[in-house]
Parts: C-alpha cells; structure tokens; sequence
C-alpha cells in the first residue's frame, strides 16, 4: 500500500520521534474518492486547531499539498494522516525547533456490511471510561489507550461499535464514532468540553442541521436518556451514518431524521 514519510514514499521512521515516545501528534482519517479527500477542509481544520493548541509548529500550506498530491495518488480508499512533533532526545520538553513529522498510510476502503446504514447496529456498552482533559478534548491526537482498551472489551461481531461514556456516567461518543439522539425532532449530541473526539462528521451534520432549521442542542447526556429517545445514530467521516438499532436490551426503529440525514449525506457527499 501506498505510504509516504516527510513527503516521499517510504516505510521507516526515527526512532526518536516523539508520536512513539509520547504520542506527541495528531492524525485524520480521511475518505478518499475518486482521487480526492472527503471533507478536506474539516479535517485539515481540525488538525490546524490540534497543532495550535500543542504548539506544533506544521507547515499548513505544505501539508496540504503532500495530502493532495497522495490522495491524487491513492485514488480511492482511506489516507491516514500522522503528524508528530518529529525527533527529539529524552525528556517530555518540547523541543524549541521542531521539525514536525507527516506520515500518510493508504488503505482499502473498509468492508463495513451494508446492513449497518440500511438496517443499523447493535451498540456494545463499553465499561471502559474516558477521562476528563479539556486541554486535549476534542481534539484527534495519538493518545487512544482508552479507545484500544474500550475495544478489546468484545469480540461478538455482532456488536458494530461500542458507546462510551465518562467519568461521571455521561454518554460521550462511540469508540469511533459520535453519537447523536434524536428527541421530538430535535437532534441533541454530547457537549466534547471535557472528553471525546470532536468529529468531523459531527461538524458536518451540526452545520446541515442548522440550515435546514433542524433544532439542535450540545450538552451533557445521562445514559438514562439515551432509553427515552425516539432515534439514535452514530456517524464518522469514513462510513457516514449508522443508525443504533440496540443497546442494553432496548430497541429503537430507524427514525425519519436518521433517514433524512442519511439522504442529505448521499446527495452533498455521495455516501
Ligand atoms: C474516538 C473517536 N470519536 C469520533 C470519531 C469520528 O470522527 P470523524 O467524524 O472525524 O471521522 C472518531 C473517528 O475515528 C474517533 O476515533
């Protein structure tokens, strides 16, 4: 598979690059159809505001074109992109003259079965917690012990993804994926202050929602009103939508906004 260091194809990295030392960086998993990224503006958004809010000196402009020019490429599949705050020698200082890292990995696109949009998904209630850090929240940085221990906790097939929540009970997302309720019409998804990956497809949906008058709230969400919801459904910038079909015993149909936005999704991005 096609994967680039720095801008050149290659395999190997320095040993001393503080993503493996530290998990100092950050990544987007990024769609890539017909040779182009899905939703590149987000992503690279989102990566500028990581860089920013660790101090991590990336060159946009020329990241921006290493992505291109990879995804060009690639042609189809998923681009994984990994910027570290490149090499350093011991110690967690952050280096005064950093040379950030960029790392793209191309893969096929996933085999998700059909049934998850069309039919939806039996949700796995994960015991693992996230932990509160507003410094990091939001943010898609290299430090996902918490999803990979969340994820070994079932191997049931059945079980598309896994709901997690925080510290204190609060439903806060999928292990990749965000969630959304849906409540008298309204859309309703976590407030991502303390915890959780702020998504671009999340942000995506937010902004389709609020110009189309679509009520939408932000806040923190008991686990007990996940039951007395009339629709649920997780999305992420590689699959689009998935409605929750099961959790914990309780079913829920595939409700008319979750098939709305469904539609919206494959007109304006052809999912
Ligand atoms: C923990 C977590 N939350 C949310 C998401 C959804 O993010 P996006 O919509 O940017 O794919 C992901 C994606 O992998 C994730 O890993």
């Amino acid at each position: 598979m096609l994967r680039w260091v720095d801008g050149r194809p290659g395999e190997t990295l320095s040993s001393l690059d503080r993503g493996l030392a530290y998990g100092d960086g950050l990544f987007e998993t990024i769609a890539v159809c017909h040779a182009r990224p899905r939703l590149l503006e987000y992503h690279l958004q989102r990566l500028a505001d990581g860089c920013r809010r660790l101090s991590i000196p990336l060159d946009a402009k020329l990241l921006r074109a290493e992505l291109l020019a990879f995804t060009g490429e690639l042609g189809e599949g998923v681009a994984k992109l990994i910027v570290t705050r490149g090499d350093a020698g011991r110690g967690y200082a952050p280096p005064a003259e950093a040379e950030p890292r960029r790392l793209l990995l191309g893969s096929p696109w996933p085999s998700y079965p059909d049934a998850n949009a069309t039919q939806g998904i039996e949700l796995f209630p994960c015991a693992t917690r996230l932990a509160e850090q507003p410094l990091l929240a939001g943010l898609k940085h290299l430090n996902r012990l918490e999803q990979v221990i969340a994820r070994g906790e079932w191997q049931d097939p059945r079980f598309a993804e896994g709901l997690m929540r925080d510290l204190s009970g609060r439903v806060v997302e999928g292990v990749f994926s965000n969630l959304f309720l849906v409540r008298q019409g309204r859309l309703i998804t976590a407030d991502l202050g303390r915890c959780g990956v702020a998504g671009v497809m999340r942000r995506w949906l937010l902004e389709q929602a609020a110009a189309r008058q679509i009520a939408v709230e932000i806040r923190d969400i008991d686990y007990a009103e996940l039951f007395r919801a009339d629709e649920l459904f997780l999305c992420n910038s590689l699959y689009g939508i998935w409605p929750v079909c099961r959790l914990d015993r309780h079913d829920w149909p595939v409700g008319a906004l979750t098939r709305k936005l469904q539609g919206i999704l494959r007109t304006l991005l052809d999912f």
